[in-house]
């Protein structure tokens, strides 16, 4: 693309951490802290990304999060090459401390090159020690700001809806300090699936994330081995949208199979073109799969 043709897109951003250190309470009360949310009495669409807008030196500013098993969601898309992560947030619970499965959270995201912003949760027990936890991950290198090092540590609680205003505005820091966001919202889109299933009444249903270019209702797609003319999409509240710009998540209808998280989506110049290409894309697979199954 035209270096004029790009635009800053919000970070993608996906939360890891140990079991029970408090992943999915957080991101439940990151979807309710949106300053912009007219969830109010609504349902909350079960969706595998959302996107947050929060208020950061008075400019609204939109945070993309994914939300799936951080770690399977990161390792699938990793094994796939795909790079659907911008910033990992490290949830470590202030009571328990640094545990197996965080240490090995924070080796994925080293791993991947991508910014750590470390959550210490559930801040509200009494026996929570965050100075400890502070301690612990600085031995792994993640040396708080406040100890001279570059990680932003922000003690939160994600059950009393404590400081995630600070959290939200970490993450936005952390990428202005560390990351080059841009991409060109004109072009055809391109993206990844984050997740994807069998709905019983509106067929495949995929969560895709648009990483380059605008997705728009009524382009053509292939999806991994997938493909379709997209006949609607859906944002996180359910609402209809006519498209989606990059970082945006999107539910997307129309493809004939759910395509598995990771796989990459394209959007071509018309269905017989995405159909072409998805038979290419199935037949290699299935050749693939054959030659795994000869070894
Ligand atoms: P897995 O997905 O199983 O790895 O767990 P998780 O990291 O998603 O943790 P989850 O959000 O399921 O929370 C685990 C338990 O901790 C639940 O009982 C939560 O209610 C509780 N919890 C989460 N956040 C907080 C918090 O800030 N304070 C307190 N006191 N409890 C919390
Ligand atoms: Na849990
Ligand atoms: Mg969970």
């Amino acid at each position: 693309g035209d270096e004029d043709d790009l635009a800053i897109r919000p970070p993608v951003v996906t939360v890891m951490g140990h079991v029970d250190h408090g992943k999915t309470k957080l991101l439940d009360a990151l979807r309710k802290a949106n300053v912009v949310a007219d969830e109010a009495g609504g349902i909350t669409q079960h969706i595998g990304a959302y996107q947050v807008t929060t208020e950061v030196d008075e400019n609204e500013r939109r945070i993309t999060f994914i939300d799936t098993p951080g770690h399977e969601a990161f390792t699938a898309m990793r094994a796939r090459g795909a790079q659907a992560t911008d910033i990992a947030v490290l949830v470590v619970a202030a009571n328990d401390g640094v545990m197996p499965q965080t240490v090995e959270a924070l080796n994925h995201a080293k791993a991947a090159n991508v910014p750590i912003v470390v959550a210490v949760n559930k801040i509200d027990l009494p026996e929570a020690d965050p100075t400890k936890v502070r301690g612990q991950l600085t031995e792994y290198g993640l040396v708080p700001e406040e100890y001279g090092g570059d990680t932003m540590f922000v003690d939160v609680s994600a059950k009393s809806e404590l400081n995630l205003e600070g959290l939200l505005e970490a993450i936005v820091l952390t990428a202005d300090a560390s990351l080059d966001l841009r991409a060109n919202p004109t072009q055809d889109a391109q993206g990844l699936v984050v997740e994807a299933h069998l709905d019983r009444g509106r067929g495949p249903v995929a969560t895709v994330l648009v990483q380059r270019g605008t997705l728009r209702v009524g382009d053509s797609l292939v999806a991994g081995p997938a493909y379709g003319r997209v006949r609607a999409m859906l944002d996180e509240h359910g609402e209809n949208i006519e498209e989606a710009d990059p970082s945006r998540p999107a539910m997307v209808l129309g493809l004939n199979a759910a395509p598995g998280a990771g796989q990459n989506f394209i959007v071509v110049d018309d269905d017989r073109m995405a159909r072409q290409i998805a038979e290419k894309r199935e037949a290699r697979e299935r050749a693939a799969m054959q030659a795994k199954r000869r070894v």
